[in-house]
């Protein structure tokens, strides 16, 4: 098993703002990168260092860096809104855009725009999309992110559904998973219950 779910008090309270119908876009959007932003410090807790010398203004001491690179992949449009908050803990990062978008009727993936940088081989990859609903969506941009030379992803979620968890545990068994909810089930147009609607609408205004 390799889902977490991460139960900071700020994320419950964050949580109940953005699955609120009448919360606006605008103080959507902005909870949404705060709940990154507490996403990002708390996934980022075990990450490996690496020592380094260096002087203080009275002696030599021992600090750490961050000893991988990170390439954040945000998972067009949705994952947009989780960016900035990563960037803010991880500035350092590369991003990787990848363009997926869900069909009305059919609920499949259709791959549509993706700018990967070389270095996604030797970097950590940490795919961003606030809903993992059937899982189609992530799974693709996990293929494609392994096709492109991908070997350490992480897939962070705000909302997930047991069975979008379960596919992308199925596709990508090397691959774990961080959300901030794990919600009831999918309604039968493939809507997170309760979850919140459409993240990229209400994140967007559209
Ligand atoms: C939403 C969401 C995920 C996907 C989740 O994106 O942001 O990417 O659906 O559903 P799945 O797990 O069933 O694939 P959508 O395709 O609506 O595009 P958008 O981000 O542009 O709104
Ligand atoms: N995409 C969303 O934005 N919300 C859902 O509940 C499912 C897919």
């Amino acid at each position: 098993m390799s889902l977490t779910v991460f139960t900071h008090a700020i994320l419950q309270r964050d949580l109940s703002v953005i699955r609120d119908k009448h919360t606006s876009n605008d103080i959507f959007r902005a909870t949404v990168q705060r709940i990154s932003e507490v996403m990002a410090v708390e996934l980022c807790k075990t990450f490996p260092l690496t020592e380094f010398t260096f002087e203080t203004p009275l002696e030599i001491t021992t600090g750490y860096r961050l000893r991988e690179s990170y390439v954040l992949a945000p998972v067009l449009r949705a994952g947009l809104g989780l960016l900035d908050g990563f960037l803010k803990i991880l500035p350092d990062a590369s991003v990787s855009h990848i363009g997926v978008s869900r069909d009305h009727h059919t609920h499949l993936p259709n791959y549509y725009y993706s700018n990967i940088p070389a270095k996604i081989s030797e970097s950590h990859c940490i795919v961003l999309d606030p809903m993992l609903a059937t899982g189609g969506s992530a799974s693709m941009a996990l293929d494609l992110l392994k096709q492109k030379g991908a070997k350490q992803l992480t897939l962070v979620s705000i909302v997930a559904a047991p069975e979008g968890v379960r596919a992308v545990e199925a596709a990508h068994p090397d691959v774990p998973i961080f959300t901030a909810a794990l919600d009831r089930e999918l309604n039968t147009s493939k809507y997170i219950l309760p979850g919140l609607g459409d993240a990229g609408d209400r994140i967007f205004g559209t």
